[in-house]
């Protein structure tokens, strides 16, 4: 389970933000939204952050911060993008919801199929949790099975059926890499939830494989993250989604890749693109709607054409909202413009972030490296060259250390994930004065806890 910190930021014990901390007391559980805003990641205090452009954020203090963080990588284009925000005025002054369809889906669902060409149909949601659960509603009603396949350190979503081993544990309590031990990261599910779900190690072929000789004809879905992201950033072991995809194809399963994080960034047409996969069914959300709740389940005609009538049932009242559809046109056309031109640049800066960063860990020999996919990089304490799976990262990867690191970070005026399981995102919007600014603000954080 996540554990309390006690990095509480002085700073924000101050003016405005103790003022709505104090008010929110009483109102919002731990003062916002979500767990990973309250003090599990930020001490005492959330951050009340009110308003955004670009690659900076401001505080309701009115200190700035560059920001890496960017909404947990919803927003590609940066914070306030002209075009996007033209397109949501646009929308919401003629109208938000006919409860009918609409023009502007038709006209998403072509741009997205243009870039994801497994994407033969698609079917819009809200977030990523809802599309990995008609994910695996569809898997198992397609193929009439009822097992799904979930690795260990994958995060997706807070549905009960994969809320599993997404947290880092101590190693002691994962059981063996041959037959993990199932651990719900939460109270409260339903207890039989998780009866169908097989819990492996992923970068682990012969792992996948005796798993599935174990339950020969009983598993729907293999469903996998392109890049595990929800453990700082460990990208796949060479060709090994490639031969998840074979493995599942040879044994009827279906290859799911959730793409919530991955989508849209990696490269246009997400990890798909980047590794040369064909997954039968695909989850999008995060930097499609560039900060409006837009997601999206995606894939092969035969196997989405389940939802029709309801089959596989999949309702929705927001379903397709037309003001987040309409922002998710405008961040797709501005993204893939000029030959992917905003992707190759937040590339670029993510390369020269890494590279300022690792070459500031050897030349203060801080234990730390830096691991990268496309524009997501995370910093890990350690004194390991690579980190290539959950366990290593649960028994190699200094957590506190990290959260040290980043509160000295967010005192420069620089705001990183202060979960260290999550990652940097770069963006359209990221200079090489933030790159720099970035760079300084590090050496001097990495003095102040000791280096
Ligand atoms: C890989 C992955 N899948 C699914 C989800 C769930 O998405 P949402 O938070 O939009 O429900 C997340 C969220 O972080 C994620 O990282």
């Amino acid at each position: 389970m996540i554990t309390q910190i006690d990095n509480c930021n002085a700073a924000l014990d101050t003016g405005k933000s103790k003022d709505l901390y104090q008010r929110s007391l009483e109102l919002l559980i731990e003062g916002s939204s979500s767990p990973s805003r309250g003090p599990a990641n930020y001490g005492k205090y959330p951050l009340y952050m009110q308003s955004g452009k670009g690659s900076r954020i401001w505080d309701a203090n009115g200190n700035e911060y560059v920001d890496w963080m960017m909404g947990f990588g919803v927003v590609p284009l940066g914070h306030a993008d002209a075009s996007v925000t033209e397109a949501i005025y646009h929308a919401a002054t003629t109208g938000a919801h006919f409860a009918t369809a609409t023009e502007i889906e038709v006209e998403l669902a072509e741009a997205i199929q243009r870039l994801v060409p497994s994407a033969e149909r698609v079917r819009f949601t809200n977030t990523g949790t809802e599309s990995v659960m008609a994910a695996m509603r569809l898997a198992r009603g397609y193929t009439g099975r009822a097992k799904i396949v979930k690795f260990e350190g994958h995060y997706h979503g807070w549905w009960d059926d994969v809320l599993l081993n997404s947290h880092p544990m101590p190693v002691h309590a994962l059981g063996l890499p041959s037959d993990p031990v199932k651990i719900p990261d939460s109270s409260g599910l339903n207890r039989h939830a998780q009866d169908d779900t097989i819990v492996v190690p992923w970068n682990d072929l012969p792992a996948l494989e005796r798993a599935i000789a174990n339950h020969p004809g009983q598993i729907a879905a293999i469903l996998t993250e392109g890049v595990m992201s929800n453990m700082g950033v460990i990208p796949q072991a060479a060709g090994y989604l490639k031969s998840v995809e074979k493995l599942a194809r040879k044994n009827g399963i279906l290859f799911v890749l959730d793409e919530t994080v991955t989508g849209f960034r990696v490269s246009a047409g997400g990890c798909q693109e980047y590794y040369g996969l064909s997954p039968d069914i695909s989850t999008l959300g995060k930097a499609l709607g560039c900060g409006l709740p837009v997601a999206a389940v995606v894939g092969r005609a035969e196997i989405m054409n389940a939802l029709g009538w309801g089959g596989v049932l999949h309702y929705g009242t927001q379903n397709g909202s037309r003001i987040g559809l309409f922002a998710a046109r405008a961040n797709l056309k501005k993204l893939t413009a000029n030959d992917g031109e905003a992707i190759k640049h937040s590339l670029s800066i993510a390369e020269a972030m890494c590279d300022g960063l690792s070459g500031l860990f050897t030349r203060m020999s801080v234990p730390a490296i830096v691991q990268r996919v496309g524009p997501l990089f995370q910093i890990m304490f350690t004194e390991r060259s690579s980190i290539s799976n959950y366990r290593e990262y649960c028994g190699h990867v200094d957590q506190s250390l990290y959260r040290r690191f980043v509160q000295k970070m967010l005192e420069s005026g620089i705001y990183m994930t202060p979960a260290p399981t999550l990652h940097f995102n770069a963006t359209v919007a990221h200079t090489e004065e933030d790159v720099s600014l970035t760079l300084d603000a590090a050496e001097r954080a990495l003095r102040a806890i000791g280096f």
